[in-house]
């Protein structure tokens, strides 16, 4: 027996594909709509165009079940589904804001198809939007291009997604909480139908405060990260290690032992972008948001701490071999957007050093960037008649380095950003915060 909804994706990047094969898995019809020919072809040849940890096994099933497709044309993607989600990017603009061009040119093209739709359709923007997006973009677009009426005859949500990258499924899958920010209760409610069986907290609320609560989120997990990095300084004066110190504010539940583990800094596609973001907007509203100014300021100067202490370690690292371990953002993903890695490999080299570099899964990606760098097969490879070694990502693996590994190395001077190294089997190597 059929099960479910039909369900229309439109975008299939991170934050599409995962979605649509989650909803999928859960048993809904979906169409993944994109208007790149080339990664409609490869989802629908069972490829997924990023690498993401299970996606690809969640695709090949919902095909075999005849619960997914892809396609270009939008008009078959909404005639053919009773919800649509938005999940087109928003890129960070050069002043720092949120570039809404895609959002405002999928929600007029919708709109035109659902002029000559029947029955009660939803549009849910699960894209990253900053507040008031959804009220002064979407609705009016729909509006104007449907000529129907929001809410009477076609509904409208924001349904944000909190899913982390090399963890994408698993969080779809198990949120925390699913947020509906609903423009009327009619679209609501069935949003809250299609999330039935997530077993997660259901909360419902208006667009505006949907949107701002993907913001917020984001905006203290970066926060977060900035104090800790902070405090991270500040004990690696004190010659003591600031995870230790962490363990003792995350088992105050007020805290929360999450993100407080202290290193380079967050990078990645999701957390500079929306803290840059929500800054502008609280500009445009008149407000100074000096505290999320400062979470910036600090994460922006942190990756640059590695260098300083490789420096005085090494002195001039002008002409030295440099391993650096580790380029992806975070470990389990290929994504090296605003990576810190890409901070401390262009320092290195505008300081005259060479670089050695090795990781698992971003070396195709990072290439593109630096391609005069020499990349290696493995991290005994790089090390290899190395000066020093600096490791910027902590992939599992690198815990497997072992003491002898380190003897390749011309000097043995080894500073890592987070934890990524065992002390059990590595001797005399040191953090940037302890
Ligand atoms: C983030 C949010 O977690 C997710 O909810 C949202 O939907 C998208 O943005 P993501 O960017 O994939 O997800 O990665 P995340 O695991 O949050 O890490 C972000 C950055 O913070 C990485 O660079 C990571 O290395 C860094 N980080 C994370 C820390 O430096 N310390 C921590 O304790 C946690």
């Amino acid at each position: 027996m059929k099960k479910g909804f039909n369900l229309s994706i439109i975008g299939t990047g991170y934050v599409g594909l995962t979605t649509g094969v989650g909803f999928a898995y859960a048993g809904h019809r979906v169409i993944c709509m994109d208007i790149d020919k080339e990664k409609v072809a490869k989802i629908n040849a069972g490829e997924t165009p990023v690498y993401e940890p299970g996606l690809l096994e969640g695709l090949r099933d919902a095909k075999k079940k005849n619960l997914i497709e892809a396609t270009d044309d939008l008009e078959y993607a909404i005639t053919n589904s009773d919800i649509t989600f938005i999940t087109v990017p928003t890129p960070e603009k050069k002043d720092g804001s949120c570039d809404l061009s895609f959002v405002e040119q999928v929600s007029k093209d919708i709109g035109r198809i659902l002029r000559e739709k029947e029955g009660y359709h939803v549009v849910a923007v699960k894209s990253t939007v900053i507040p008031e997006t959804t009220e002064r973009v979407v609705i009016p677009n729909l509006e104007e291009y449907s000529g129907k009426i929001p809410g009477e005859d076609f509904g409208v949500c924001v349904n944000p997604e909190f899913l982390r990258e090399g963890s994408a499924l698993r969080d779809f899958l198990k949120p925390d909480r699913i947020v509906i920010g609903e423009l009327n209760t009619r679209s609501g409610d069935i949003l809250e139908m299609l999330h039935r069986d997530f077993g997660a907290p259901i909360l419902r609320t208006s667009l505006k405060v949907a949107e701002m609560i993907k913001y917020a989120s984001n905006s203290f997990l970066a926060t977060k990260i900035s104090f800790a990095n902070e405090i991270g300084n500040i004990c690696k004066r004190l010659g003591i290690d600031v995870y230790e110190v962490m363990k003792g504010l995350g088992l105050d539940k007020r805290i929360s032992p999450h993100f407080l583990r202290a290193g380079l800094g967050f990078g990645g596609s999701c957390f500079p972008k929306d803290v840059n973001a929500l800054i502008h907007k609280a500009e445009t509203l008149g407000y100074e948001p000096r505290l999320l100014k400062e979470v910036m300021k600090i994460n922006q100067r942190q990756p640059y701490r590695i260098i300083d202490l490789l420096r005085k370690r090494l002195g001039s690292i002008k002409g030295r071999e440099i391993a650096v371990l580790g380029l992806a953002f975070k470990p389990d993903t290929d994504d090296i957007r605003e990576a810190v890695s890409i901070k401390v490999v262009s320092e290195l080299l505008k300081s005259g050093a060479e670089v050695r570099a090795y990781d698992p899964k971003a070396v195709f990606n990072f290439r593109k960037l630096f391609p005069n760098i020499t990349y290696c097969e493995s991290a005994r490879d790089a090390l290899k008649g190395s000066d020093a070694c600096l490791v910027l990502t902590e992939w599992p693996e690198f815990r497997e380095l072992t003491d002898e590994d380190f003897s390749s190395m011309r000097e043995r001077i080894i500073i890592e950003g987070g934890k990524a190294l065992n002390p059990n089997r590595v001797k005399g190597f040191e953090g940037i915060c302890w």
